[in-house]
């Protein structure tokens, strides 16, 4: 069952000419997990933000075609109603703090008394928030108190606490150092392996070449494929679009080294180790 339903979805910020994104169409399953590449400008944030959305309700300017997200036409629904199924991590940790909380259990529950449930249940929800995010351990502490991979953790247990079924992470390490991205980077592995259906815009190709069922590649607001990461890794016109392939790609296109099952170029250590080790 296609959980996102995206039908010739057009928009043109406002004062532009030019369209950020331009006839989009496609669908995601249940419980997949797609990676969103392409070059600066390709239109990845301003896809998240229509998934989420804010195109059209915050960023107004010209929209055409349907999003659909868990059953909600994002267009007719407002934003708040849209957020506690499609939960948006944005790249600054700190923008997503509320600023007016003294612990990270009070900001994670912040977004639960907002939505109105009983204090147990929210007690409940951050504590399975907090284990999931692994942050129990700083749970007494502020919030601005915290390294960029832990503050970043706290702005994803904030939005899991209210049990979105679409997890959408922009560039969610960008801002990170190596060792925070990595926290960031196995928590999503764990919602992923949960069962969330999850869209992560990033420039890391190894990195969504290790998690993501697969890669929708924009250019110029459209899709120039969405398909197994093999597939869209092992294209010749990768740099025509400013994408370089991940590192086990590259290495295995220099060897002529393909997955004997798939016919494309493997895109993990891993997958490039299964290769080699089945010749030798
Ligand atoms: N607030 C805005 N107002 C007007 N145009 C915008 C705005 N934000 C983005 N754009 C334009 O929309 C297009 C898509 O930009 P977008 O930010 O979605 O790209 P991106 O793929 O996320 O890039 P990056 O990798 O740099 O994050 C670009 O042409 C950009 O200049
Ligand atoms: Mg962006």
């Amino acid at each position: 069952m296609s959980i996102i339903q995206v039908e010739g979805l057009k928009y043109k910020y406002p004062d532009s000419d030019k369209l950020a994104l331009n006839d989009l169409s496609f669908n995601v399953n249940e419980g997949e997990f797609i990676g969103l590449a392409g070059r600066n400008t390709a239109g990845k944030s301003t896809l998240c933000f229509a998934l989420a959305g804010l195109v059209p309700h915050f960023f107004n300017g010209g929209y055409g075609g349907k999003v659909i997200v868990d059953g909600l036409e994002v267009r007719q629904h407002e934003v708040g109603e849209i957020s506690t199924r499609v939960g948006l991590v944005f790249e600054n940790p700190f923008s997503q703090m509320t600023g007016s909380k003294y612990t990270v259990f009070e900001e994670i529950a912040f977004g639960l008394e907002n939505m109105g449930l009983e204090r147990n249940e929210i007690i409940q929800r951050v504590e399975e928030s907090l284990a999931l995010l692994d942050i129990v351990a700083i749970k007494d502490k502020n919030p601005f108190d915290l390294s960029g991979g832990q503050m970043q953790r706290v702005a994803i247990a904030s939005i899991i606490a209210m049990k979105p079924k679409i997890l959408i992470l922009d560039e969610p390490t960008s801002q990170l150092d190596p060792q925070g991205s990595e926290e960031v980077f196995k928590v999503v592995e764990n919602l992923a392996n949960e069962g969330m259906t999850i869209i992560m815009a990033e420039h890391k190709m190894d990195k969504l070449a290790q998690y993501a069922d697969r890669i929708l590649l924009l250019d110029n607001g459209q899709i120039v494929d969405f398909d197994c990461p093999g597939k869209v890794f092992s294209r010749d016109d990768l740099h025509g679009f400013g994408m370089e392939a991940p590192a086990a790609t590259r290495i295995s296109k220099a060897l002529g080294i393909k997955n004997k099952e798939t016919g494309y170029f493997p895109v993990t250590i891993k997958e490039l180790a299964d290769e080699i080790g089945d010749k030798l």
